[in-house]
């Protein structure tokens, strides 16, 4: 991976620090980007210092701001003329409904909202740098079955809690890489989603105690260090396929929905972001 340039959403914490680590181990050049400058620094000298790759670099943003994404789109372009791989892993959970400065809901804002304007801002940079790939995080194929994007209530106004926050989110990711995959057919530039395993992260900090405590051990008993988003960005086994959701290494599922949906969820991010 020494030629390859990659960029990481998320890379401060949990699923994106684990595959930075991994293709930092594997010499790629790594751009982390991340809205807390303190914690990505400190992530920027683990991961240098635990792998001896000193080609880790820093952009911010916020993904829950559009012009944040917009400014850390032109630095990219400014600093880097090619991109090989965009790692979509940044992630939230909110128990109570949290509203983003755009007037979205906070899990749709970063994790599918944030994510489509990043990856569509940097469609010509990955078209350029053909073959590349384009992977984004998302939930368990198990629960993401029940998941339904709610067109009538999109912001959870009326009906929000965090799981179905969640599922949502998640849901939508998964048919924004199935939809991008089919727009970018031909192009050299793939899209997958994938489940990454269990993975140690800062996500559960803010649940009550009595669940926080029984996920911290989980992760610490039953963590991986890599996961299912290091095969899908590093292996040659996965060159050109397009279009899927992967739950494990090597093992591919379907979710299923409607391909009409996912186009109507396509115009409706583009008109939320302002694309
Ligand atoms: N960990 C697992 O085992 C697992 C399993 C299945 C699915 N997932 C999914 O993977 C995603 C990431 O989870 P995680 O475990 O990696 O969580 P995490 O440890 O809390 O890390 C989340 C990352 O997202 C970044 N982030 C959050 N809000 C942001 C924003 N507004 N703008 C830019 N970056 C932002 C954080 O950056 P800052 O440091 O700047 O806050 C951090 O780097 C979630 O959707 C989660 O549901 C995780």
């Amino acid at each position: 991976m020494k030629d390859k340039l990659i960029l990481i959403t998320g890379g401060s914490a949990g699923v994106g620090r684990a595959a930075a680590l991994g293709l930092a181990r594997m010499g790629a050049r790594i751009v982390l980007l991340s809205r807390d400058r303190q914690r990505a620094e400190q992530t920027r000298q683990e991961l240098a210092a635990s792998t001896g790759n000193e080609r880790i670099e820093l952009l911010q943003a916020d993904l829950s701001e559009w012009a944040s994404i917009r400014c850390a789109v032109e630095q990219f372009k400014e600093r880097c003329d090619r991109l090989d791989v965009l790692m979509n892993c940044a992630g939230v959970l909110y128990l109570r409904r949290t509203v983003s400065v755009e007037g979205a809901e906070m899990t749709l804002a970063v994790e599918f909202l944030g994510h489509f304007l990043l990856t569509n801002l940097l469609l010509d940079v990955l078209k350029r740098s053909a073959p590349t790939r384009v992977l984004t995080v998302t939930g368990n194929a198990g629960p993401l079955r029940f998941a339904r994007i709610h067109f009538d209530d999109l912001q959870l106004e009326d009906s929000y809690n965090p799981v179905r926050a969640k599922l949502q989110a998640e849901l939508a990711k998964a048919m924004f890489m199935v939809e991008l995959a089919r727009r970018l057919d031909g192009t050299g530039v793939t899209a997958n989603a994938f489940h990454p395993g269990l993975i140690r992260s800062r996500i559960i900090r803010n649940l009550p105690w009595y669940l926080r405590i029984p996920g911290a051990l989980g992760m610490a008993l039953l963590s991986k260090e890599t996961g299912t988003g290091l095969y899908l960005a590093s292996s040659p086994e996965v060159e050109g396929v397009s279009g899927r959701f992967y739950e494990r290494v090597e093992r591919e599922e379907k979710i299923p929905f409607d391909s009409k949906e996912a186009r109507r969820l396509w115009r409706l991010a583009e008109s939320l972001t302002g694309l």
